[in-house]
C-alpha cells in the first residue's frame, strides 16, 4: 500500500472555515480532492460501492475497532434493529410537528443501552427502524416491524413500503448506503469527534453529527437537488433556468464541494447504479441534461472556481428512482453515515485528547 497523498497547507485565515486545516489523525478514509479519489481503509469507494453489502463494508471500516460482542455485523444490526423496534410506540405518541429526522433523533435519545449489544452497533442498527417507522407515522401509517433475516437495505425498503423491493431496488440502496458511509473530516464528522473528545459517548455524538448533516450545505442538499430538477421540468428549460439561478447568486444543488475540484467519485458510483436500475426513466435523462447544463454554465460563471458535480446530485436521482420520498433523503443519510460517525469517535477518544480551538478575539476591550 502506497502512502495517502496528504493534502494539504495550513491555512491560517480563522474566517476560512478551517479549509486546509488538519484536525486529525484518522486510519478511515481518505478524500484526495485533488485527483478526485475516495480512500476506505486502503480501498477506493468505485471497488466496495455496488461490489460489497452495506454490512461488510462497516465490517471493513471498523475492523481494529475492538467491537466485541457480535459474531457479524449483519447478525448484530438485525438484532439491533429488532431491539429498536420496542422504542418506536415513543414515536407514535411523539408530537405530530417533529419531522422524520427528529423523530430519528428522539428515537435515538430513547434507545436503551443492550447487555449484548455494542453501543455502535445498536445505534447503527436502530436508525433503518426510526427511519421507517417515523415515516410511516407521519403518513398515519402503522410501523411495520423488522424482519431480521433480511439485510439493512432490503428491510428498510419493506420496513418503509410493506412490499418486498426488488432485488434491484435493494441493490441500489444498499450501494447507496455504502458510497455515503464515511469521507474524511466533513462538518458532521467532525462534530462527532469534538463531541466524542469530550468524552460525552456516541449516542451524544452521533445525535450532535445528525444535526450537523441537516444543513442544506451539508447534508440536506439532496431534497433540493430533486426540487431544481421538477422547477426545471423539461431539457429545453435546462440552460435558461440555471442561467437565472446563477445570475441571482443562487448556488446551484448537487454541486461544488469544500475538499473536491474535480468530480466527486461518488457521483459516479450513484450515476453507474442508476444505470443498473435502467436509464430509461425520463427523469434519469433529465437529470444528466441539467448536469451537463449546470457543469457549462459554473465554468462560464466562475473560471476561477473549479465546481463539478458532487455526491448529492446523483443520490437524490438515484434515491428518487428507488421510490424514495424526498423528505427522507437526509435521514437516509445519516443512517448509512453514522457507522462513520461512530468509528471517527471511537477512533478519536483513542487519543484521550479535548478538541478544543482557539478563536482570534475582536470586541471590544475593558476600558
Ligand atoms: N453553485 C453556484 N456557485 C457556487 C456553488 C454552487 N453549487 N458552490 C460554490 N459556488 C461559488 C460560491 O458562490 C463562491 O463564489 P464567490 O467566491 O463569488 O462568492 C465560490 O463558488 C466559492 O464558494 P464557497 O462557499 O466559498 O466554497 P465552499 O468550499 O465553502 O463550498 C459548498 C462548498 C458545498 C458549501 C458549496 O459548493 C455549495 O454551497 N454547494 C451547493 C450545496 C451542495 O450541493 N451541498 C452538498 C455538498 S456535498
Amino acid at each position: 500500500m502506497t502512502e495517502a497523498p496528504n493534502p494539504v497547507t495550513m491555512n491560517q485565515d480563522p474566517t476560512a472555515g478551517l479549509e486546509g486545516v488538519v484536525a486529525a489523525v484518522t486510519r478511515l478514509s481518505n478524500v484526495d480532492g485533488q485527483n478526485g479519489i475516495l480512500i476506505l481503509k486502503g480501498e477506493k469507494i468505485e471497488d466496495l460501492a455496488g461490489k460489497i453489502p452495506f454490512e461488510d463494508a462497516v465490517g471493513h471500516l471498523w475492523q481494529d475497532l475492538n467491537l466485541t460482542g457480535v459474531s457479524s455485523i449483519s447478525t448484530g444490526f438485525a438484532d439491533a434493529r429488532m431491539a429498536a423496534f420496542d422504542v418506536v410506540p415513543l414515536l407514535e405518541r411523539a408530537p405530530a410537528a417533529l419531522s422524520v429526522y427528529e423523530l430519528m433523533q428522539l428515537g435515538l435519545t430513547a434507545l436503551p443501552g443492550h447487555a449484548e449489544l455494542p453501543e455502535a452497533i445498536a445505534i447503527c442498527g436502530s436508525l433503518p427502524v426510526f427511519l421507517a417507522a417515523a415515516h410511516r407515522i407521519s403518513k398515519n401509517l402503522h410501523p411495520i416491524a423488522p424482519d431480521p433475516s433480511l439485510d439493512t437495505a432490503t428491510d428498510l425498503l419493506r420496513m418503509l413500503t410493506g412490499s418486498t423491493p426488488s432485488s434491484e431496488e435493494a441493490d441500489a440502496l444498499d450501494r447507496y448506503l455504502v458510497t455515503i458511509l464515511d469521507h474524511g473530516l466533513n462538518a458532521s464528522t467532525f462534530t462527532a469527534r469534538v463531541i466524542g473528545s469530550t468524552r460525552a459517548g456516541l449516542k451524544q455524538s452521533v445525535l450532535g453529527a445528525m444535526g450537523a448533516l441537516s444543513g442544506p450545505l451539508h447534508g440536506g442538499a439532496p431534497g433540493p437537488v430533486l426540487d431544481m430538477i421538477d422547477a426545471i421540468g423539461a431539457p429545453d428549460n435546462a440552460a435558461s433556468w440555471i442561467t437565472g439561478a446563477l445570475a441571482r447568486k443562487e448556488r446551484l444543488m448537487g454541486f461544488g464541494h469544500r475538499i473536491y475540484r474535480t468530480r466527486d467519485p461518488r457521483a459516479d458510483v450513484l450515476k453507474a447504479g442508476l444505470h443498473l436500475l435502467g436509464a430509461s426513466n425520463p427523469k434519469v435523462q433529465l437529470a444528466e441534461k441539467i448536469e451537463a447544463a449546470a457543469l457549462a454554465a459554473l465554468r462560464r460563471a466562475k473560471p476561477d472556481r473549479p465546481l463539478d458535480t458532487n455526491v448529492e446530485f446523483y443520490t437524490a436521482v438515484l434515491l428518487d428512482a428507488v421510490g424514495i420520498d424526498r423528505t427522507l433523503f437526509t435521514p437516509l443519510f445519516a443512517t448509512g453515515r453514522a457507522a462513520g460517525w461512530c468509528a471517527h469517535v471511537l477512533e478519536q477518544q483513542t487519543t484521550g485528547k479535548l478538541i478544543r480551538p482557539s478563536s482570534q478575539y475582536v470586541g471590544p476591550m475593558p476600558e
